[in-house]
């Protein structure tokens, strides 16, 4: 129920139409791709570089939002790399750190 409502909602504010409703497996696939060499993506993961928050510590910040995080990927970080995603998957891998906050 929750997770489906987070999912509805990062797609909304994306703009995306429902039927392109955010896929948090495809976050992961995303994620395990693009940010692995740097975060911890999955909690069996075992490397990544000190000092990068892993993904489930992001998940679990008080200020943490679907969207905000969303726009943050497709506007990076300066001290990450500029990743070719689109708003879609940006969504995706929003949705699927959101899923890490239990
Ligand atoms: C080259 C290494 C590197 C890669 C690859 C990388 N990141 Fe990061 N990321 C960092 C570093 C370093 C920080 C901490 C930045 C800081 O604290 O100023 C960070 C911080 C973050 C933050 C927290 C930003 C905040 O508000 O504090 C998020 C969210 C994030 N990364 C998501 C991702 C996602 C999603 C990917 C894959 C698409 C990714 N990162 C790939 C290095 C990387």
């Amino acid at each position: 129920m929750r997770r489906s409502w987070i999912l509805l909602t990062a797609a909304s504010i994306l703009g995306t139409t429902p039927a392109l409703a955010a896929d948090a497996d495809h976050g992961a696939d995303l994620a395990e791709r693009w940010c692995a060499s740097c975060h911890v993506v999955r909690s069996a993961q075992t490397q990544a570089s000190a000092d990068v928050p892993s993904f489930a510590s992001i998940a679990r910040r008080p200020d943490f939002s679907v969207e905000k995080l969303a726009f943050f990927l497709l506007d990076p970080h300066p001290k990450m790399p500029n990743f070719p995603l689109s708003r879609a998957e940006a969504a995706d891998i929003a949705a699927y750190i959101a899923s890490l906050r239990r």
